[in-house]
């Protein structure tokens, strides 16, 4: 069973409808849509914005819902000049952009007693999601990298700036790793893909309801493909 999680409405939506769906099933305030998606067994739910629904989201889908690996889709801001708007980034690993607890001589992003600064996502997911993009999007742009994500919508250059100077991740967004910190406790495999909506600079707020739609559409087309070509495994 696949769990697959985003953030909003918008993102799952499409998602549901693509979907031949059994039964739904509502946790903490989240719909659960329980069925197949292009061949695969999945459960598709929207989270809500943030770290803490995520996680919460996360520990649910393998609590209630048996699944054995974890997607989640979204869009992201970019933190790398060389990657546009409308591009995609697939996760190596994902790094908690605002915790710190530097005080106690960790570095920026560690959680303290943890014995991993970032969670890294499975190798055969990352392979099958980069094959995925290359077939469903084949004329965009995708990246492969870290993927940072706080409870801040980012939108202020120098903020961007010190992200990119601390973690030197691709793009920045508010689930991921809380999702991969989930997952990773329960050792769960798992892999993000994210859609680039803005810049995470001064212009984000502008450009962001601009191109939320192209970049949710993207995601869409290619969380089927992926679905399609992992059916069955
Ligand atoms: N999701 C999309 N754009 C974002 C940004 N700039 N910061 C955080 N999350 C985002």
């Amino acid at each position: 069973m696949t769990g697959i999680i985003g953030a909003m409405q918008e993102e799952v939506q499409e998602l549901v409808e693509a979907m031949e769906v059994e039964r739904t099933e509502t946790k903490a305030g989240m719909e659960f849509f329980c069925g197949t998606l292009e061949g695969c067994e999945a459960v598709v739910v929207r989270c809500g914005i943030g770290k803490v629904n995520a996680a919460v989201c996360t520990q649910i889908l393998i609590d209630d819902f048996d699944v054995d690996r974890i997607i989640n889709t979204g869009i992201a801001g970019s933190l790398d000049a060389s990657i546009d708007i409308a591009d995609v980034v697939v996760s190596e690993d994902l790094v908690h952009h605002d915790m710190d607890a530097t005080g106690f001589g960790y570095p920026k992003g560690q959680i303290p007693r943890m014995d991993t600064l970032s969670f890294k996502a499975e190798e055969e997911m990352i392979a099958d999601a980069l094959r995925a993009c290359e077939t469903a999007v084949p004329h965009i742009g995708i990246h492969k990298g870290r993927i940072v994500s706080g409870d801040q919508f980012v939108s202020d250059p120098v903020k961007k700036k010190d992200i990119i100077d601390n973690f030197q991740g691709k793009c920045t967004e508010m689930e991921g790793a809380a999702i991969a910190q989930a997952s990773y406790l329960n050792g769960i495999p798992f892999v993000v893909i994210r859609t680039i909506s803005d810049k995470a600079d001064d212009s984000a707020s502008m450009d962001y309801p601009e191109f939320e739609k192209i970049a949710i559409a993207n995601s869409v087309k290619i969380i089927r493909e992926f679905c399609r070509i992992t059916a069955g495994r």
